[in-house]
């Protein structure tokens, strides 16, 4: 069923942030859409089990539209610090104006700070995190194992990390629906609300069919040199979050 080409490593970079340039301005509507709303509950509950405190530095890597960083923002409180980091500025631009709506009014939230960022070459001190979060966002990068050494060497010894993304259904019935789904209603459904032309809804059911399965990511976590690594599946495994400590 994964018609979609996938582009090769040296093209991946460029052709994902061309997609998400083009989704942007529909991507946080597409995804509450194609989701259900089921992907507000998946972000929430991946920030309660990330166990954040008052005062921790926080990344939302791969960040976005800032959901999680604003979940993270209100759980660190005043002392805290988060920082939403993303490679696509269009992508960062909606997610800043969302920080900036749903901030101001509040109070004993921390601040949420917006960088353009490669999730392979994190532009942070080695050990200088306290939790680090990424939503749908390893899929997407071109050197997974890169990603993940960087985010273990950003992060303090005992500092948390976890990842929500994307897995494999583990009942044979709903893996059959849900690829039915994902490959033959959902790309018409996302393009019709978006506009998209750069193909962004069919590389999405083609990356995920890629992106290993639970067991296989939570051995790529541990090569990195997380340890206590964990996952949880989510709506029947079609996302799961894994978590590692450093
Ligand atoms: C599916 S979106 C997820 C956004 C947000 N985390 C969420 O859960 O809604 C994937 C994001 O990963 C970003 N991304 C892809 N490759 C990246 C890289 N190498 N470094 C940083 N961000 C990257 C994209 O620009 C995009 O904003």
């Amino acid at each position: 069923m994964e018609t979609f080409p996938l582009p090769s490593v040296t093209e991946k970079e460029t052709v994902v942030q061309n997609m998400f340039t083009s989704a942007a301005r529909a991507y946080d509507i597409n995804n509450t859409v194609l989701s259900f709303g089921l992907h507000h509950l998946w972000k929430k509950l991946t920030i309660s089990l990330l166990e954040i405190r008052e005062g921790h530095t926080v990344i939302d890597l791969c960040g976005g539209t800032a959901d999680l960083s604003l979940l993270a923002a209100a759980k660190s409180g005043t002392t805290g610090h988060v920082l939403t980091m993303d490679l696509n500025f269009a992508m960062l631009r909606i997610g800043l104006d969302k920080v900036r709506s749903k901030q101001a009014p509040r109070q004993g939230q921390s601040p949420v700070v917006v960088v353009q960022s490669n999730a392979e070459f994190l532009s942070l001190k080695d050990s200088s995190v306290d939790r680090l979060v990424v939503g749908f966002g390893l899929r997407n990068v071109s050197h997974l194992d890169l990603a993940l050494s960087e985010i273990f060497r950003v992060l303090k010894p005992g500092g948390r990390f976890a990842c929500l993304e994307f897995s494999t259904p583990v009942n044979g019935v709903w893996r059959q629906l849900y690829r039915f789904y994902s490959f033959a209603l959902l790309p018409s459904i996302g393009k019709v609300i978006s506009g998209d032309r750069t193909g962004i809804y069919e590389y999405l059911p083609a990356s995920i069919a890629r992106f290993p399965d639970q067991e296989s990511f939570c051995s790529m976590i541990r090569d990195a040199g997380f340890r206590d690594v964990t996952y949880r599946n989510l709506s029947g495994g079609i996302v799961a979050i894994h978590m590692g400590v450093r």
